[in-house]
């Protein structure tokens, strides 16, 4: 119920109720630079809607604005390209006539956005605290400190390759470019895995454990020859030394809070109200979840099969809900339902709100960059190498 509450809460127009309380309380003290200024907070959706189209038409060619499908559609309709994580990844790289980059999704997007785009361009997070809680549960000092305790455990014959999910700071890929290793994203984990293992004896995947075992179940590695690494608990895996002698996958424990809540039961429900419903969930859900649907895969691969699918059609989908809603409001020709009732936003994606698109759109019309996401040159070059090595796979 808390839940839904939230959830009711967060459709509201204005920002303002919405704002941590700490924010807010700087507004009692005329506001600070880093937080959006009250007059964009309580301004109605009818007013930033026309002053988006109105920046966005002064800006042209100079601004590309890109996407992530679990954008809400009040922001997704000001996209210039919408995609997945490596989709929008791929447009990074390819459009250098823009000057700026306003990445509409989360932190590590618009890091990967920065290191991929040419030197001249400006990549902008309108909001700064859009972050991601997965990424947030793989430290640069935590995977260092895995990989050394890892070689020395497994000592000469550990071949270890590192795989980050884009999911991850920069810090991160960085460690996997200057270690021979790479980056996936939920399309194409399972050609990574092939690289990765053209490359050496076993895998360290951080940070999501779900998408590291389903790619391994697809792979063809017994769930014996997988192994949980805990950064809380390290030890449970070191004590486990005769799995960890065997483990030719070892699997960081992290997870999307998001995809998390789907279940097997959720599953079992949507099949007895509907015998002919198609089962379609991201791979960032649990193992038993994706084992008991029909289909998996990222978030263009769902988008496609529903694309495809014949009028009539049944589908019930286990990914985020702004998604499921806007394929359904495309397709009324199918019914298309979110496999979760209480049906919740990323939380974090959702921190995109129009007031901020409106307040950095407005500032670079005046010729200022805010909210800038500029990732160290050290860090960027290697973490380029590691993208580079998954943007080259064919
Ligand atoms: P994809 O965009 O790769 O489907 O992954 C979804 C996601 O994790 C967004 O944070």
């Amino acid at each position: 119920m808390a839940l839904q509450t939230a959830c009711e809460a967060s459709q509201e127009s204005r920002i303002l109720p919405l704002l941590h309380p700490a924010t807010r309380d700087q507004y009692a003290h005329g506001g600070r630079a880093d937080h959006i200024p009250r007059r964009y907070a309580e301004m109605d959706g009818a007013e930033l809607d026309r002053r988006i189209s109105q920046a966005k038409a002064a800006l042209g060619r100079r601004l590309l604005i890109l996407g992530h499908h679990y954008q809400r559609d009040e922001i997704i309709k000001y996209a210039d390209l919408r995609g997945d994580s490596f989709k929008l990844a791929q447009q990074a790289a390819a459009r250098p006539e823009a000057d700026y980059i306003v990445f509409c999704g989360v932190h590590f997007m618009a890091e990967s956005a920065d290191i991929l785009s040419a030197p001249h361009q400006q990549v902008i997070l309108p909001n700064p605290t859009a972050g991601c809680s997965m990424a947030d549960m793989a430290s640069i000092a935590e995977v260092e400190e895995c990989w050394e305790t890892l070689n020395e455990v497994l000592g000469e014959e550990a071949g270890l390759v590192p795989v980050t999910y884009i999911n991850s700071a920069a810090s991160l890929k960085a460690f996997c470019g200057e270690h021979g290793g790479i980056v996936c994203t939920s399309s194409n984990a399972f050609k990574v895995m092939e690289w990765a293992f053209s490359r050496g004896r076993r895998l360290l995947f951080f940070p999501d454990e779900h998408l590291g075992r389903n790619t391994g179940h697809a792979y063809g590695i017994p769930e014996e020859e997988m192994i949980v690494w805990n950064p809380k608990n390290p030890q449970e895996a070191l004590d486990d030394e005769a799995r960890l002698q065997r483990a030719r996958l070892i699997l960081w424990k992290g997870y999307c809070s998001t995809h998390m809540r789907f279940s097997v039961q959720q599953i079992a429900k949507a099949r007895a109200e509907h015998p002919d419903i198609t089962v379609i969930v991201h791979p960032e859900c649990r193992r038993e979840v994706v084992e008991a649907a029909d289909l998996y895969g990222s978030t263009e691969y769902i988008i496609q099969q529903i694309e495809q699918a014949p009028a009539g059609s049944k589908w019930a989908v286990g990914t985020e809900i702004n998604l499921v809603h806007r394929l359904a409001q495309e397709h009324p020709d199918k019914l298309i339902f979110c496999l979760d009732p209480i049906v919740c936003p990323c939380s974090t994606m959702y921190r995109i709100h129009p007031a901020y698109l409106a307040w950095v759109l407005e500032a670079l019309v005046e010729g200022q960059v805010i909210n800038q996401v500029k990732v160290a040159p050290e860090v960027a070059h290697w973490a380029r190498v590691a993208l580079d090595r998954m943007l080259a796979l064919k």
